[in-house]
């Protein structure tokens, strides 16, 4: 076999990790929701914005450094919560850990790694951790493992709330994919299960079996925010801008605009054509994430030009590591933080405070205002007017 050409970006790790891996991790791995609509447009919402380059603007002091939830990050991009990093390569989670501290990169751990929380924080230097939870069957649980990640190093609890069921996942059923036996949700042990109720003849498999009895609520929230004052406090998986004025009113810390990448449920739209409205929404009163579909360091000025602070990479993490464990990730990390500076040396921007939406060729450029909730200030090339309504 002849020997693989460095990977030199995002979708040349993708590539290589698709030789490397089981087929049945892959699907896993790259699986969106059903048909893979919402995770294909992901993509292509960053594909159909042009930019605008600026010539001639001095760039000296230029840096990519922001303030976050009280830090000062040397960067925008940070490390999404996934589960199971095992199984793309031996170190798992403690192979992102190395990565990320090494590259000042924050990692949001996710309540289903396969490590638990206190190995990573141990790790010399530590990363800056965050915590992602699911609201759990008995609150208790839920604050028990809030806790515990608090205790062992974590700066912030991301909730993701987009998930209170698994999405249609046809091609990751269809490649027989199953967790092997040797990798646990470590944090989630002990912690009651939920425990599905078998349907009554003619009834539903999934509201008639107790399942959703256990899906958090606005009150679950509002609970975890009273029971934690002063803990920065996140929600993942906001795309409507009334659920992010909902959590604004219930006093989070900051919103990720998730829809998963694209795993739970189909035709969402991307979380680039959603994050307008949010932004809009939230008036800047509390940093907005986005995640999904992010490859690209014109990407992730494009997320900072609709109303993002910082962006979250998902599965391009885990294919780094599946090429070449904590390196490659470090490697993938500067690689997207190269092309940002790129992108922002030729759109003119000296710092990410100066990208706006005027770095958009096609960008809607009336004030469209909150009466017109739908418009994603983005000119849909050949469509004439403004916004895509
Ligand atoms: C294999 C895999 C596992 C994931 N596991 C979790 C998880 O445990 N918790 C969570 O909040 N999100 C999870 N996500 C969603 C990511 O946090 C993130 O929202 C998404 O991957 C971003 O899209 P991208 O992969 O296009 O970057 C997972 C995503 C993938 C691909």
């Amino acid at each position: 076999m002849p020997p693989m050409t460095p990977p030199l970006c995002a979708q040349d790790y993708a590539k290589q990790a698709r030789e490397r891996l089981d087929p049945a991790i892959w699907a896993w791995l790259e699986s969106g929701g059903a048909d893979g609509i919402t995770a294909r447009d992901n993509r292509t919402a960053f594909e159909a914005i042009r930019l605008r380059s600026r010539v001639l603007r001095p760039m000296t002091g230029a840096h990519t450094r922001l303030q976050l939830g009280g830090a000062t990050l040397s960067h925008p991009i940070l490390i999404a919560p996934s589960s199971w990093h095992a199984l793309v390569h031996p170190d798992g989670e403690r192979a992102t850990a190395l990565a990320a501290a090494a590259t000042s990169t924050p990692l949001v751990l996710s309540a289903q790694s396969g490590t638990a929380i206190e190995d990573l924080a141990a790790l010399a230097p530590a990363p800056t951790l965050g915590f992602q939870l699911y609201a759990l069957v008995r609150r208790e649980d839920t604050l028990a493992l809030a806790t515990r990640a608090l205790r062992a190093g974590a700066r912030a609890l991301v909730m993701t709330v987009d998930a209170p069921v698994n999405g249609v996942r046809n091609a990751e059923q269809r490649s027989g994919f199953a967790l092997p036996p040797h990798i646990h949700s470590v944090h989630l042990q002990g912690l009651s299960p939920v425990a599905a109720r078998q349907a009554p003849p003619g009834g539903s498999p999934l509201f008639d079996s107790g399942l959703l009895d256990a899906a958090p609520t606005w009150a679950d929230i509002a609970w975890l925010r009273e029971q934690l004052p002063g803990t920065p406090l996140w929600l993942k998986g906001i795309l409507d801008p009334d659920d992010a004025r909902q959590a604004l009113d219930l006093g989070v810390d900051g919103i990720i605009v998730s829809n998963h990448g694209g795993r739970c449920l189909d035709t969402l739209p991307a979380t680039l054509e959603a994050l307008p409205g949010v932004a809009r929404a939230i008036e800047g009163r509390i940093p907005i994430l986005l995640d999904g579909g992010i490859r690209r360091g014109t990407d992730i000025l494009k997320a900072l030009a609709l109303g993002a602070q910082a962006v979250l990479i998902g599965r391009p993490a885990l294919h780094a590591l599946a090429v070449g464990g904590a390196p490659s990730l470090a490697h993938l990390i500067q690689v997207l933080r190269g092309e940002l500076e790129v992108a922002m040396t030729l759109t003119g921007c000296r710092t990410l405070a100066g990208i706006g939406p005027d770095v958009i060729w096609n960008a809607c450029r009336t004030t469209c205002g909150d009466g017109v909730s739908a418009c994603t200030g983005i000119r849909t090339p050949g469509i004439p007017g403004p916004g895509t309504g």
